[in-house]
């Protein structure tokens, strides 16, 4: 008995290991999932991008992501284990006016900060980088 538990446990951690090193790539590699219930209330979403078609200042937006956003959303936007995918149609569905105040105000209990501290301008330019991530036309970082 004492026997066959000896050569038991090494085994169970040799099939742990295995089990681990097959599984982390997979784990590492989950992108988070967006809140399909946050939503803007309708008088900000209804806000224009007052930037829009300044693609000079998008080039400021993606400096800003890079600097703010990138450690969480990856430097391409397409997400990474602490924050959603910004190109899924789900996001790029949405309107300037409410990735501006998502942006802005954050979702502290799904960790999304608060960039309110940011000035508008600023919080206009990553709105139209965040649409460059969507649309394929980003730069190169
Ligand atoms: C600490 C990690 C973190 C950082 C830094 C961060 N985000 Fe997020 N972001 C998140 C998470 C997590 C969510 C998902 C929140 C939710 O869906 O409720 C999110 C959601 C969003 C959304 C809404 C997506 C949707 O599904 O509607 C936008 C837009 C966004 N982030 C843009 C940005 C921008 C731009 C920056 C930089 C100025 C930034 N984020 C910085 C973690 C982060």
């Amino acid at each position: 008995m004492e026997r066959n538990l000896a050569v038991a446990v090494p085994r169970f951690v040799r099939v742990t290991a295995a089990v681990l090193l097959f599984a982390s790539p997979v784990i590492a590699m989950q992108v988070r999932a967006r809140d399909p219930e946050w939503v803007a209330p309708a008088k900000e979403a209804a806000k224009a991008n007052p930037l829009a078609g300044r693609t000079d200042a998008a080039a400021g937006g993606g400096k800003l992501f890079r600097q703010r956003c990138s450690k969480c959303h990856g430097a391409d936007g397409h997400g990474t284990r602490k924050g959603p995918n910004l190109a899924h149609a789900d996001v790029q569905a949405q309107s300037d006016g409410t990735l501006f105040w998502k942006i802005s105000s954050g979702n502290s209990h799904e960790d999304m900060p608060s960039f309110s501290f940011l000035p508008e301008p600023q919080r206009w330019q990553l709105v139209l980088h965040v649409r460059e991530i969507g649309n394929g036309s980003l730069r190169e970082p």
